[in-house]
């Protein structure tokens, strides 16, 4: 081909410029049709650099030559056998797919007849809502792939499967791919608000462009649509929970129906999150209480409306008497009437009330970690078969740790759903690396022995240790506008483990990683490999100059910035001292029958493994026992020394992440790798910051020295006060 230019540059003669120009042509069409046009698919994010827009979803052409011309064998036509939106959205991702991992177009039709080689669709018939029916079973038969499920939704979670597999370029031979969701309710909660704010949000704007609806739909909200359903989730709220009672209004309801009609094609429900006090301060009415008739007909009337516009409205999430915020408790009702009068109103439909547990009163005197069990235990057997609690994680506010929340399995006649944050309120925002997916397994695999040992808080979400039907998984999601949706590109693999961990419970934080690692970073063993050895750690190294050894940090404010010297709030369970307890003689918050006694709200066993302070686990240590400073734990050393050992090491082990990180360097995009090797740059720093920030205050209690081998920090306490004023911008 250079011969040749040089030879056209060179031709005088008019004709012979033509002729050549031809052959020239001619030659371009033998090599295309010769190598295939997969090989002509340049992908702009990848020429330009990837800027992670794409997600796991994105399809890079399958490179292994024996694996492609198996896949290529089903790839003749897609068999949709139907008509449904639905379906019509599992054919045109296996369309993207197959074009991009392929280079094939590969064509669609409603009846496939007895045609062999094509992808084919099969819809059994069978009893609508179950969650089984969302199973899905991906076969070989008749010379096809057959993609089977009861439901459209199964249909659509199967081809995304399929997609994932062959991402992998995994052998399609004894091809059997079969899944059932073991959560029925798979959901992401935004706090988004109306003015396009996030509430604890890291990754830019909302994605919810209200000011633009109902009129221009973002395409955007497809691609968010289309990577959720690739996980298994099946509902989305909106909106804060600190809600806005605008989403009431006609005005927002058209524009959330404008929202629903897409993620609808991808098999998600759309749900609002609702101000209790709406039918005061919207309705005009002068009251909001839950027993009145006037109220109970507006909240009726309200979702006949909402379902006018969406007819298939997931339902609504409830923030009540919590924080500030209204509920039935103002006009002395019980959560369970607040929820079951919602519930009422959703009864002509398919919709439900989730209703939060996360309530803490401002009570100097008490413990915030027993608030949620004393309000709703009493609950029990009161709530609306319509109506599904949602308990955070831990018994606080998704702490790096914590232990478990004892709601779970203290509640055997009302469903429990389980909220996760996927958001790093407190795992540093979008700077720091921290894969969640070892919390949310943590917690899921805690034993709460309510019925005998295996009472996994698992099998208590997942219905099966009370056979709750409505069974709930939601995440706080860590989405926003930012190109990369997540701010942090690994921040993406915490979205992907909550989708996957609210499909199946069971798979590995391990499996997870390795999953996400290839199908988002490379395909390169060794890369992916020290990627994945970076992610699994990372939270334990976070633990460690984060939060040690048990301790907690909820205080108001940024909820990052270092400030364990904050003593002063609007309630002392906003300040930093209520937790953490530091004084003359040791650190931590007594919470045995000597303290406050939470732990009685757990089985005995449980209790046995955290109420004697030289058996707790040295993880919870400083969740249940105030701890002398110079007590000699289960390592050898004393607290002082083990508090910084753990500042320390944790500390340096970012610099262990930043190795990891390099040594997949030229397996990596360079415009992923850069923005990945600066923010570890930054987790480094702070790392460093929040370690001297413990190490010096604390040391004004401890009065000891730093430990031999650990070099003292640079700055005075003052200096580390004065430096917080960048996150809490005053
Ligand atoms: C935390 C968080 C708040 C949020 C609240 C909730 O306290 O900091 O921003 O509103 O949790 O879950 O309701």
């Amino acid at each position: 081909m250079i011969r040749l230019n040089r030879y056209l540059r060179n031709a005088t003669n008019q004709y012979d410029k033509i002729s050549i120009m031809n052959i020239r042509f001619l030659l371009l069409i033998f090599i295309y049709i010769l190598i295939g046009p997969a090989s002509f698919a340049t992908d702009p994010l990848t020429s330009e650099g990837d800027d992670g827009y794409r997600l796991w979803l994105k399809y890079e052409p399958v490179t292994e030559l024996s694996v492609k011309a198996e896949y290529i064998k089903y790839a003749t036509f897609i068999g949709q056998s139907g008509k449904g939106e639905i379906l019509q959205s599992a054919s045109s991702e296996l369309q993207t797919g197959f074009q991009k991992l392929l280079g094939k177009n590969v064509p669609v039709t409603e009846s496939p007849g007895k045609r062999s080689g094509g992808i084919v669709f099969k819809l059994i018939p069978g009893t609508a809502n179950d969650r089984q029916d969302e199973g899905y079973q991906v076969q070989l038969s008749g010379g096809n792939i057959v993609v089977s499920s009861k439901s459209e939704n199964g249909i659509l979670y199967g081809a995304f499967a399929l997609l994932r597999h062959m991402q992998m370029q995994l052998p399609v031979k004894n091809l059997n791919l079969a899944s059932n969701p073991k959560v029925r309710y798979r959901m992401l909660n935004h706090w988004d608000n109306t003015d396009g704010t996030i509430e604890r949000g890291y990754a830019g704007s909302s994605l919810w462009k209200w000011y633009e609806l109902p009129e221009r739909v973002d395409p955007r909200y497809q691609d968010y649509a289309r990577a959720n359903a690739s996980l298994g989730i099946n509902g989305t709220v909106l909106n804060n929970v600190n809600a806005s009672a605008r989403f009431m209004s006609q005005e927002y309801i058209v524009k959330v129906a404008a929202v629903a009609n897409v993620m609808r094609k991808y098999g998600i429900k759309t749900y609002l999150s609702v101000y209790f006090a709406a039918p005061k301060t919207l309705g005009g009415l002068t009251t909001s209480d839950p027993l009145d008739p006037q109220v109970r007909a507006w909240w009726k009337e309200k979702v006949t409306q909402i379902y006018k516009e969406i007819p298939d409205f997931g339902g609504f999430l409830v923030k009540a008497n919590s924080e500030g915020e209204p509920g039935p408790q103002d006009y002395g009702r019980t959560h369970a009437d607040g929820a079951n009068m919602l519930a009422e109103a959703f009864k002509p439909y398919d919709g439900i009330v989730i209703w939060r547990a996360f309530v803490y009163k401002a009570d100097p005197k008490e413990d915030r970690f027993k608030a949620a069990y004393e309000e709703f235990v009493p609950l029990d057997g009161k709530f609306d078969p319509k109506v599904i609690v949602q308990v955070k994680n831990g018994p606080i506010d998704f702490q790096p740790r914590e232990p478990f929340s004892p709601l779970f399995g203290n509640m055997p006649k009302t469903p429990l759903g389980i909220e996760f944050q996927i958001t790093q309120e407190y795992l540093g925002f979008a700077s720091h690396a921290v894969y969640e997916a070892p919390i949310f397994k943590e917690c899921l695999e805690s034993d709460t022995y309510v019925n005998g040992k295996g009472s996994t808080v698992a099998n208590v979400v997942d219905g099966s240790l009370h056979s709750y039907s409505r069974t709930l998984m939601a995440g706080v999601a860590n989405t926003g506008s930012d190109r990369n949706w997540t701010g942090h590109p690994l921040a993406q693999a915490n979205w992907y483990a909550f989708g996957r961990l609210s499909w199946d419970h069971q798979l590995s934080s391990e499996q997870i990683a390795r999953e996400w690692t290839e199908l988002t970073l490379t395909r390169n063993q060794k890369a992916r490999e020290s990627i994945v050895g970076l992610m699994l750690r990372s939270r334990e190294i976070y633990v460690d100059y984060n939060t040690p050894l048990g301790l907690s940090r909820p205080w108001m404010g940024v909820h990052f910035a270092p400030e364990p010297w904050q003593n002063k709030g609007a309630r002392p369970d906003w300040t930093a001292v209520y937790y953490h307890r530091a004084d003359s003689v040791g650190l931590g918050f007594n919470r045995t029958e000597s303290g406050s006694n939470a732990l009685v709200q757990y089985r005995p066993q449980v209790q046995q493994q955290w109420n004697n302070p030289d058996k707790t686990p040295l993880p919870y240590l400083l969740w249940f026992h105030h701890v002398g400073w110079d007590k000699k734990l289960s390592t050898g050393r004393i607290l002082w020394e083990e508090l910084c050992t753990r500042l320390y090491t944790g500390a340096d082990s970012v610099s262990w992440m930043q190795q990891q990180w390099d040594l997949a360097k030229s397996s990596l995009d360079p415009q992923i790798y850069t923005d990945v090797a600066q923010r570890l740059k930054i987790q480094h720093r702070e790392a460093i910051w929040w370690r001297n920030a413990w190490v010096l205050y604390l040391q004004t209690f401890a009065k000891q020295p730093v430990p031999k081998g650990f070099e003292p920090p640079k700055q005075t306490l003052e200096e580390v006060k004065k430096s917080v004023n960048i996150y809490l911008m005053r």
